[in-house]
């Protein structure tokens, strides 16, 4: 399954959706197709994708029921939706659009988040802000690995290997999550043997350790 077919396949239990740096409108129009999404927004920053948005839409006949905001995260977002989807951008851009609109993100019964690097800074975040990590999936897509979080409203209880590696990414230790882990594990093996600064060498060797325990 692809990154986007499987994000959309989270939102089958919701009525309303909210996607937010929609760029070509595939999630939107994807959950109001296949799961029977009766209400969906397509957010972008940037007019350029929000058009392709627009246009993906209406070729698609589903202009009455996904409507297209110009908006920098959710500022100008002003309606319910049950799901918040932010994927395909930096862990923490996603952590500032949510930061920036925490009530609302609240208000969502579920986030559902796709960062494509920085994944340890969103999940700190989440946890510190009021969130619990629900669920969790990695999956190779197009030559990258993705994790995919469901966050929902609550309090948890972590610990840095939480936040490093996923609460249940860690204990579940999928193949992707494996092969994940290995190859940063022998780009920081080249990295050590190539390294001539002592502290560096120590700091890069103490995350092959981390890695090597986590395997
Ligand atoms: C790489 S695309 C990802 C598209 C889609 N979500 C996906 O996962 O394939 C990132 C999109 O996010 C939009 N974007 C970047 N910053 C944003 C922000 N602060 N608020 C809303 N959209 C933003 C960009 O304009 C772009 O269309």
């Amino acid at each position: 399954m692809t990154r986007l077919d499987y994000i959309t396949s989270l939102l089958s239990e919701y009525n309303s959706v909210c996607d937010v740096g929609t760029d070509h409108g595939f999630v939107p129009i994807k959950a109001v197709k296949d799961y029977n999404i009766s209400k969906a927004y397509a957010l972008d920053i940037n007019e350029g994708p929000l058009d392709n948005a627009k246009k993906n839409i209406i070729d698609e006949g589903l202009d009455d029921k996904i409507e297209c905001i110009l908006s920098d995260g959710l500022k100008d977002f002003c309606y319910h939706a049950d799901a918040i989807v932010i994927a395909g951008m930096g862990g923490i851009l996603i952590k500032t659009i949510l930061k920036e609109s925490l009530s609302k993100a609240k208000e969502a019964k579920a986030l559902i988040l796709c960062p494509n690097k920085e994944e340890p800074l969103l999940r700190e975040f989440l946890v510190n802000n009021g969130f619990i990590i629900a669920s969790e999936h990695i999956l190779f897509d197009r030559g990258h690995y993705y994790e995919i979080i469901k966050a929902i409203p609550g309090d948890m209880e972590y610990n840095d290997l939480d936040i490093l590696y996923g609460p249940f990414l860690r204990k579940e230790k999928s193949k992707e999550f494996i092969d994940k882990w290995n190859i940063k594990l022998s780009q920081l093996l080249k990295a050590y043997d190539k390294c001539n600064n002592l502290d560096k060498k120590n700091d890069i060797l103490n995350k092959i350790n981390a890695i090597k325990e986590i395997l």
